[in-house]
């Protein structure tokens, strides 16, 4: 190719190359259509129905263009009014959050400036963020300030992060693997085992630990279980408490299983990734001994409402931490002088990352942390009012909760199981509302869980409503 050839086709490609940047009217025109979208979808959340479901469609990517007129609507039919829609607040089923606006603006801002996240020297604002944000989190769990810590994508990542520093510095490796023991409560979230078989772990021996009466791990098994382990000759390193389970939003005796972890040299882990923020309400009492937790994860895309795709991960032994995490290459050479832990990507197995610690830092920013902490506060009087409202319909309730998540059952003359999973259809398929279900003390049971924003006192009222029409149809 000669050089005239060369910037002739140079000039071709930069004539459609460039379309890739809008021009200042196209972005604005772009911005008020997405706006207009947006407060559409944001204003009609409460008339819209929490949950329907049809096979997903006329999704394909082709590779031709469409107008973004025609790609809302696809995305409003197939994307906002299919399934469960996690932004609202009459979503009440496995664990919500709902996504508050100023989470929205920040991953906009993120997604235009576009910094380098994961490293210090490629962006010290940026890396920052994330840092503070850490570092905030460290004085809401006291933890102390030489620990270090992460932001991931969510719990199932930060648990990733967790175990493999307690792995690393319990060496539990080779033929070590089958000797070494894991406790967990019996209602242990399943990123849990899930990311003990992602590292290398899934022969370890797992004690599941009972819970007493108000599903709470029985720290008194817990330490038999220890001395008979150790008796037999085996390694245990690992126990998992969690602050908030999924299946109750039980709080495990944290202090209990500190100490016990602590005289026997186990890595305690502290699963808050629901539970943690409510650290911050009436009922922090609750939370002691959080602490001593040699690692603790928390999920800001639940507790702190934002929209799904942040978590974090909080680490005693930073050596630990950066152990499996921090790698050397050339190409990094110009990074390489800076303080390690100053860069989240030596702590997170991700080294280009979404700049998430701005989802964090703004809106925690923009709105001080008054407002979370009162919904939180919220989230947990709604909980009685709906268990309140329940019970006088002549529903079955499980124990008072911790927390914001509780079960119920109505108790039919026959077949109760049967019945309720047919209640739960019903309420599926009313849709106004979503609940979900799980099995409890071998009973089938429904699940309340208010964890978002938007649940308000007049979505609990209008979810006992459609509940009591749901169950007179079955009675
Ligand atoms: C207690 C608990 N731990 C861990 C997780 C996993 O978190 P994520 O879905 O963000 O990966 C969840 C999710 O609901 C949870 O409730």
């Amino acid at each position: 190719m000669t050089k005239e050839e060369l910037l002739n086709k140079l000039k071709e490609l930069n004539r459609i190359s460039s379309k890739l940047e809008l021009s200042s009217t196209e972005r604005k025109e772009v911005f008020e259509s997405i706006s207009g979208y947006t407060e559409r979808f944001i204003s009609t959340l409460d008339s819209s129905r929490a949950f329907s479901q049809k096979p997903a469609g006329r999704l394909a990517v082709t590779g031709d263009r469409m107008p973004l007129a025609e790609i809302l609507d696809i995305y409003q039919k197939e994307v906002a009014e299919n399934g469960i829609n996690a932004a609202s607040g009459k979503h009440l089923g496995y664990i919500p959050g709902g996504g508050i606006f100023a989470g929205a603006i920040a991953d906009f801002i993120a997604a235009v400036t576009n910094p380098f996240a994961g490293v210090y020297y490629a962006s010290p604002g940026a890396a920052s963020i994330e840092n503070e944000v850490v570092n905030w989190l460290k004085s809401v769990f006291s933890f102390p300030a030489g620990s270090v810590g992460c932001l991931s994508s969510g719990g199932s990542v930060s648990t990733l992060i967790a175990f493999t520093a307690a792995r690393d510095k319990h060496r539990v490796k080779n033929e070590a693997v089958r000797k070494s023991v894991v406790y967990l409560g019996e209602q242990v979230h399943h990123s849990t085992q899930k990311a003990l078989r992602i590292i290398g772990l899934e022969d370890v021996l797992i004690r599941y630990v009972p819970l007493d009466d108000q599903h709470r791990m029985r720290a008194d098994v817990l330490a038999t279980q220890i001395e008979k382990d150790c008796n037999r000759g085996l390694n245990p390193f690992l126990v998992v408490a969690t602050a908030g389970t999924t299946d109750t939003g039980a709080v495990d005796p944290l202090n209990d299983i500190a100490n016990i972890a602590e005289q026997s040299r186990l890595w305690f882990h502290v699963d808050a990734a629901y539970g943690g923020f409510y650290i911050l309400t009436s009922r922090n009492q609750l939370f002691n001994g959080i602490e001593r937790a040699d690692s603790l994860i928390t999920d800001p895309h639940k507790g702190l409402f934002l929209p799904y795709g942040v978590g974090a991960v909080l680490i005693k032994d930073k050596a630990s931490a950066l152990q499996s995490n921090y790698y050397e290459a050339n190409y990094m050479q110009d990074a390489a002088a800076e303080e390690l832990i100053l860069s989240p990507a030596n702590l997170s197995p991700e080294l280009t990352r979404h700049f998430r610690g701005l989802r964090v830092w703004l809106p925690l920013l923009l709105h001080g942390i008054e407002p979370f902490k009162s919904c939180l506060e919220e989230k947990l009087l709604l909980t009685k009012y709906f268990r309140i409202r329940l019970a006088e319909l002549g529903f079955n309730m499980g124990p008072e909760p911790h927390l914001s998540v509780s079960y119920f059952w109505y108790p039919f003359e026959q077949d109760t199981d049967q019945k309720n999973r047919q209640l739960m259809d019903a309420i599926h398929h009313d849709g106004e509302v979503f609940l979900s279900s799980s099995v409890i003390n071998n009973r089938f049971v429904i699940r309340v869980a208010i964890n978002s924003f938007r649940t308000k006192k007049e979505t609990v009222d209008r979810s006992i409503e459609m509940i009591e029409r749901c169950v007179k149809d079955i009675k």
